[in-house]
């Protein structure tokens, strides 16, 4: 949720810093502003702007130049979208800037102090809060400035300080929302993700929850917050600049699911071992004895990764054959859960900075659980926090929904079910019929985004509807919840996803011409059964357009899909649907990349 780059060094600050924010604009793009200023000049110079990336660009004055500055990209949460509200925050003086992810959960008493003092704020939100403590303290370094500030905070925070007094430097501090350092020659970055760095230099620091760094043009420190030193060793990100570019696409997500062969080739990569038909996941920290003992398996997550972990519970129950289940962490972790050392707990999130899933995983740990986590970013907090688990490789994913991840996740769950499985009671023919089925699952992909054409204009016909539903027995009603959620993010159509097996039990009432259903009909042991639930939709009118295996009579459309076996369905199943409310949403001529409300990385409460 925003996004916060920073330059010090040599070069023209303000194009690099509209750079690097267009490349962060999916955090969040409800304002975005600046301040920027150079080693010569003696003080800040800030623009803002509501409204996207480009908007800012257009208002920035001519002449705007200087080699050291701070910019966001927000997403807003105290206060409305404005000039005034969006970041940087300074003080009635302009000596302080700041910009902030996160949430100061205790600005409503800092600011009552604050106004009692006299101080007059400029804006609604949070965040300047942050900017008065700081310029009010009579410390004499920037840094101590700083750190008395968040002394009196409570919350989270990923923050870039300026002072025009100390210009030499960018303070930055990591509380729950990340910060990244990109060390350059003679040039240092800040920002909230490597997306807005990666185009200048592939050296990264990624700082520690109650860590500080002080940047300059030629070095860089870190530190905690109470000042004893860190050592921060630079790591090489593998991730291509060109990953964050639309390479030929008109959007992040046509190009995301376009991808998803290569991803899943490159999940399964190196991870096969033929000889003992299971595979091999380096970074799992737990030895088969361990996982025999596993009784139960939790998946906590969030939206399209809580239903890729509903599948995964699946793959797991099926295949390791250990009770399985997937909840949505932002439940979990408010129910006082009982938290049993049998437990196997699994944190799924691609971003692995969901504040939810974090929160719910240092929870866990706290009661001394083992938690292992199934991420996409390296190095993310979620990944850092847990003690093992599975990266699924899927490469920088942009657009705010979650296309390609999904897949690579459901693909690494796979992974994770066949090497319990093995482990447990997996026989070697199974195991060998699962890996066939894995290595298969590339070109088949492959196959179903070929059929992009009729896809589209089944979107064409199906784009008229108020609300859909979407309808799947046990293996598909996941499929169902993560295509009705895809539909409604980006179209905004209403859609519900149901059980096939519950319609009768009332969500038939909604069943007529005008509501339209999309059955998830896999040629498996339950494909009567949801014939059945078609019939009944028949029966009222519905229209229905199935995904299937073969075509189905009671369906107006179908869209047929290859085979692989049963358990892996689902990862084929899901795709031509990403692709049905991509087209649905740009026949609504829609912002696919940026849907209204909604930002990539959900990193507050
Ligand atoms: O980064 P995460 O996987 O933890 O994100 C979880 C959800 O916020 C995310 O999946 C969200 O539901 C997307 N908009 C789905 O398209």
């Amino acid at each position: 949720m925003c996004g916060i780059v920073g330059y010090i060094g040599k070069r023209d600050v303000a194009p690099l810093l509209l750079e690097g924010l267009a490349r962060l604009e999916y955090r969040g793009y409800d304002s975005a502003g600046m301040v920027i200023t150079s080693p010569k000049s003696t003080g800040l110079k800030m623009v803002k702007a509501k409204g996207r990336v480009r908007d800012l660009e257009a208002r920035v004055p001519k002449r705007f130049t200087g080699t050291t500055g701070i910019a966001h990209t927000r997403w807003a949460t105290h206060g409305a979208p404005s000039d005034i509200n969006s970041h940087p925050h300074m003080d009635p003086e302009n000596k302080v800037a700041v910009v902030h992810n996160g949430i100061v959960d205790n600005a409503a008493e800092l600011r009552a102090k604050l106004e009692a003092d006299g101080v007059v704020f400029a804006s609604e939100t949070d965040t300047e809060v942050l900017t008065h403590l700081i310029a009010r303290s009579q410390a004499e370094t920037l840094e101590e400035k700083v750190r008395e500030a968040l002394k009196v905070v409570e919350g989270t925070y990923g923050i870039a300080v300026m002072h025009a007094d100390f210009n030499d430097r960018i303070v930055v501090a990591r509380n729950g929302s990340p910060v990244v350092l990109g060390i350059g020659e003679k040039e240092m970055l800040v920002a909230s993700d490597i997306a807005a760095l990666i185009a200048h230099t592939r050296q990264i620091v990624t700082l520690d929850d109650g860590e500080m760094a002080t940047l300059k043009a030629d070095e860089f420190r870190t530190y905690t917050t109470s000042g004893t030193l860190t050592t921060a060793t630079p790591e090489t990100v593998e991730w291509e600049a060109a990953s964050y570019d639309m390479g030929g696409h008109d959007t992040y997500m046509h190009k995301e699911i376009s991808e998803q062969a290569d991803a899943v080739d490159r999940v399964l990569r190196g991870r096969i071992d033929e000889k003992f038909s299971t595979v091999h996941l380096g970074g799992l920290n737990l030895d088969a004895r361990e996982a025999r003992g596993i009784r139960r398996v939790k998946i906590l997550g969030c939206g399209t990764s809580y239903h890729a972990g509903m599948i995964g519970a699946s793959l797991i129950e099926g295949l390791a054959r250990i009770p399985a289940d997937s909840e949505p962490a932002s439940e979990f972790r408010y129910r006082n859960p009982v938290v049993d050392p049998d437990t196997l707990y699994i944190a799924v999130s691609q971003s692995g900075e969901t504040y939810d899933v974090l929160a719910a995983v240092q929870e866990l740990k706290r009661k001394g659980a083992r938690v292992l986590g199934v991420v996409n970013v390296v190095g993310s907090a979620i990944a850092r926090e847990a003690d093992g688990g599975v990266y699924v490789h899927a490469g920088p994913e942009v657009c705010v929904v979650s296309t390609k991840c999904f897949t690579n996740t459901v693909v690494a769950f796979a992974l994770l079910a066949l090497h319990l499985g093995r482990i447990r009671d997996l026989s070697v023919a199974d195991g060998k019929r699962i890996i066939e089925g894995l290595r298969k699952l590339p070109g088949q992909i492959q196959e179903i985004l070929e059929g992009e054409e009729d896809i589209k204009k089944l979107a064409a016909e199906y784009a008229d509807a108020k609300s859909m539903m979407f309808i799947g027995r046990v293996r598909g009603y996941p499929v169902a919840l993560e295509a009705s959620l895809k539909l409604k993010e980006i179209s905004y159509i209403h859609a519900e996803a149901y059980p096939a097996s519950e319609l009768k039990h009332g969500p038939l009432a909604l069943i007529e011409p005008a509501m339209p259903t999309v059955a998830i009909v896999p040629n498996d042991s339950l494909l009567e059964k949801n014939r059945a639930a078609m019939e009944e939709i028949k029966a009222r009118s519905g229209k229905i357009l199935a995904v299937a295996h073969q075509v189905q009579e009671k369906a107006d459309h179908t869209i047929i899909v290859p085979k692989n076996e049963d358990e892996l369905d689902p990862i084929l199943m899901g795709i031509p649907l990403q692709l049905l409310a991509y087209h649905t949403a740009l026949a609504l001529g829609r912002d696919i990349d940026k849907p209204r409300n909604l930002a990539k990385s959900v990193t507050v409460e």
